[in-house]
């Protein structure tokens, strides 16, 4: 019997072709620092925007695409528990409600992918992976990046939220006071790390304690 609870089990993560592939990489990296397995697609149009946005031109063979990552997030880890998939292998193991995970996150996430699922197509890895734990019941975390949206866009994202999926935007908060684009992209990871229950300080918390809590409290109407 498997007697693993669902915290030890992967989170599968996929990147799409919207702008923002940086977030996606910067969640890689810090479920990787904190030795979370990882089952991760990149579409082909992601590839492009990270070619574009990071510079990073991924090759297309896995086993490198896997070297050229831990390279370019400065990790230096074993990779037992870091597997990457290829966005057209739907034989892969996370295209089966069978294969036990924590959830899944597409981040960022086009509006190509987006009505993908919403239409469930299930025509590539990525809006099969998402299909399989929406009918498996488990955590689907979209984090879309568009703007501005048109009605499409809306009834797509309204339709998975109805279904059970999670609809994060990439849009972070200012009350924490951000100083650089890192602070920025912290913002989005840490919110989609408490959607899995993952402990992290990518943040300050709005608390009773804290100075922008006070700020708030004492500010004239
Ligand atoms: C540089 C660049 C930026 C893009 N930004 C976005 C975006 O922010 N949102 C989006 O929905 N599509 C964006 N696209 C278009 C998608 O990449 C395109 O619709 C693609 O077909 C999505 O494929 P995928 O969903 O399989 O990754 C962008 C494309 C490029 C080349």
């Amino acid at each position: 019997m498997d007697n693993k609870n669902s915290t030890n089990l992967p989170i599968v993560l996929a990147i799409s072709g919207a702008s923002g592939s940086i977030y996606g990489l910067r969640l890689l990296q810090f479920l990787l620092e904190h030795k979370y397995g990882v089952e991760l697609v990149i579409s082909n149009s992601a590839k492009r925007v990270m070619a574009q946005e990071l510079s990073l031109s991924l090759s297309s063979n896995l086993n490198e695409v896997k070297k050229q990552l831990l390279s370019h997030l400065k990790l230096n880890i074993s990779d037992e528990y870091f597997s990457v998939w290829d966005h057209k292998n739907i034989a892969a193991s996370i295209s089966s409600g069978s294969f036990k995970t924590r959830g899944m996150v597409i981040i960022p996430a086009s509006m190509g992918t987006v009505g993908a699922i919403a239409s469930g197509t299930s025509d590539n890895l990525i809006t099969r992976a998402a299909d399989v734990c929406l009918k498996e019941r488990r955590k689907l975390v979209i984090v879309p990046r568009e703007m501005p949206f048109n009605t499409i866009h809306l009834e797509n994202l309204l339709k998975l939220s109805r279904v059970g999926a999670v609809i994060a935007p990439a849009s972070p908060g200012y009350y924490s006071k951000p100083k650089t684009l890192t602070d920025s992209i912290d913002f989005v990871i840490g919110k989609v790390l408490d959607l899995f229950e993952i402990d992290h300080s990518l943040f300050k918390r709005w608390s009773k304690t804290s100075d922008i809590f006070s700020y708030a409290m004492s500010s004239p109407e």
